[in-house]
């Protein structure tokens, strides 16, 4: 059930994991079928894989992956083109008020993660990477493919 690397990715996040902020993702319908919660837990673990490939901080892509869409509202109370270029910045609020603040590079990794539709783009192989883990993770719970992940038990085992 459990990926090769699971522990040394789960040590990055632990913390993130055990927060009411981050729980909550759990109630916020994303993708159709998928909850904000899986959806960021996804990309965290792509973009902390992409990171450390890359020989970036991994923990840093790992983190803010799991906080690039920490929105905490309904989706559907705005319009989609709002929500679009609305919701990085209310991500990039909350991360801040749950982290203590966020280093420049943090709050680029959130803001920039709907590059190209965003202003903002990655300004670091971090950034670079949970923009990318973005694209790919919607993808494949678009097509369904994330469904039949042994990873999202295991994502959705570690956030109780
Ligand atoms: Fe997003
Ligand atoms: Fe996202």
């Amino acid at each position: 059930m459990y990926p090769a690397d699971w522990e040394e990715y789960q040590a990055c996040v632990e913390e993130l994991l055990s927060s009411p902020q981050v729980a909550r993702l759990k109630d916020i319908r994303h993708h159709p079928g998928v909850s904000c919660y899986e959806h960021s837990a996804f990309v965290s673990y792509v973009a902390w894989r992409l990171a450390r490939r890359w020989g970036a901080d991994g923990t840093m892509a790992a983190r803010a992956g799991l906080l690039h869409d920490l929105y905490l509202y309904d989706p559907r109370s705005l319009p989609s083109w709002r929500q679009c270029f609305a919701h990085p910045r209310a991500a990039a609020v909350n991360a801040a008020a749950l982290r203590g603040g966020l280093s420049p590079r943090e709050e680029n990794c959130i803001l920039a993660h709907m590059w190209p539709l965003s202003v903002r783009a990655p300004h670091s192989r971090e950034a670079a990477a949970v923009c990318l883990a973005d694209k790919l993770c919607a993808v494949a719970e678009v097509l369904q493919v994330w469904r039949r992940l042994a990873l999202r038990r295991a994502l959705l085992a570690a956030c109780p």
